[in-house]
């Protein structure tokens, strides 16, 4: 049933907008914002009566049945979502921080509460990729899911590349068009790919994995050097995040920039759009295409699931309950490029087999076979370096 819906919105920046806009667009979705949550007073384009100042004003209000949170500090969203899912309303979020940081914890308040809370604005904006993997590859089948996550470096990355524009400037584009996050080290550092991927590992595998545990690396350190030499060998660089069963009951996950050939489906993946490829057994590849970021792509996700409410639609988290349990364990080797100038840096990288390696008076580099658990042993001293490491594509699996 099409229920009627009365939504407490807190948030009002890119992507609250966006969703307004596009709320307005579905007449059919019986579905009204009653008051907007939002820290400061200013001139706004809806009535000033439609702003509260006080999360507290949403949840208590008694006409409202749904909290749709959508600001960017993960704590004050986790007030404000465990505090509505106790209090017994329905929650769709967009924040990857606040939901891949608490995901055991909001699961069991779902189940306590007997409470629906949504999330497919927080991995990959417009592409309904949570929902699928939830309901469509609901089988043992699915072997990987790996794609670009994040659409404020895949856009710089795309002017690096193809418009020759500077790093700095196309950061600041990409925070100009609403792309990046408050704090744009979230996006070009991994963090938002990372957060996004362990959401999307416990909608595939079912393993709920801290953020913390995992190796994650993004484009801030990458050089002029490293574009000539991704270009000069026919690759693009990517920021990519993967998880992968193997075998033994366990999963494999990180986020790394990758030196990606034409032949593969996210080389094309350009600007704020955002790319996953889904690899199973019996149908192979499976490729999700589209925007990653941007209030109204990110609006239509929210809708999406302002939608699915409206029908009583609740995550089972089939993987988790119903399948085998899969743990992480990062295991195996994958073949990176690591540009460096010091030979400080380059003795903490345990290599166990050098491929190519180029040395000058201003840059060096090696290609070779490390184990993934060395490089995660590292991971917080990885951007104090002066380096830049990507995975080459001899270990590309998808
Ligand atoms: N900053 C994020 C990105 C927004 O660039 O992908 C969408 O999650």
């Amino acid at each position: 049933m099409n229920k009627e819906l009365k939504i407490g919105l807190a948030g009002f920046g890119v992507v609250g907008q966006g969703l307004y806009d596009v709320l307005q667009k579905s007449p059919a979705l019986n579905a009204q914002v009653l008051k907007i949550c939002v820290k400061n007073k200013k001139e706004r384009s809806l009535p000033e009566d439609m702003f509260c100042y006080s999360p507290k004003e949403l949840i208590e209000n008694e006409e409202i049945n749904l909290i749709v949170e959508l600001i960017s500090d993960a704590d004050e969203a986790y007030t404000i979502v465990t505090e509505a899912l106790k209090s017994g309303k329905n929650v769709v979020s967009a924040n990857k921080k606040m939901i891949a940081e608490n995901l055991a914890e909001l699961i069991e308040l779902q189940k306590e509460h007997d409470v629906s809370l949504l999330y497919e604005a927080s991995a990959c904006g417009s592409i309904p990729v949570i929902r699928n993997l939830e309901e469509y590859y609901d089988n043992d089948l699915l072997l990987s899911v790996t794609g670009i996550l994040n659409g404020s470096s895949n856009y710089i990355l795309s002017k690096i590349f193809d418009h020759n524009k500077g790093y700095d400037e196309a950061l600041k584009e990409a925070q100009d068009l609403g792309f990046a996050e408050a704090n744009p080290s979230f996006d070009v550092d991994g963090f938002d790919s990372l957060f996004k991927l362990v959401i999307l590992t416990a909608h595939s595998f079912g393993t709920v994995v801290s953020p913390e545990d995992v190796l994650h690396y993004g484009i801030s350190n990458i050089s002029d050097f490293d574009i000539r030499y991704a270009k000069e060998k026919g690759y693009k660089l990517k920021l990519v995040g993967q998880v992968e069963k193997l075998e033994e009951d366990k999963i494999s996950l990180f986020v790394l920039p990758r030196l990606v050939m034409k032949d593969k489906y996210i080389y094309n993946v350009e600007d704020e759009f955002n790319g996953v490829v889904i690899q199973g057994l019996a149908y192979d590849k499976q490729f999700m295409f589209g925007k990653g970021a941007g209030g109204h792509p990110t609006g239509s996700a929210v809708l999406s699931d302002i939608t699915a409410i409206a029908h009583d639609y609740k995550y089972e988290y089939k993987k988790k309950n119903y399948y085998q349990k899969l743990s992480y364990e990062q295991t195996g080797e994958i073949e990176i490029y690591l540009r460096y100038k010091n030979d400080a840096d380059l003795t903490q990288f345990k290599f166990k087999s050098i491929s190519e390696e180029y040395s000058s008076v201003d840059c060096n580099y090696k290609i070779g076979l490390i184990k993934i658990k060395d490089l995660l042993a590292i991971k917080d001293q990885l951007r104090a370096m002066d380096i830049f490491i990507a995975v080459t594509r001899k270990t590309l699996n998808y």
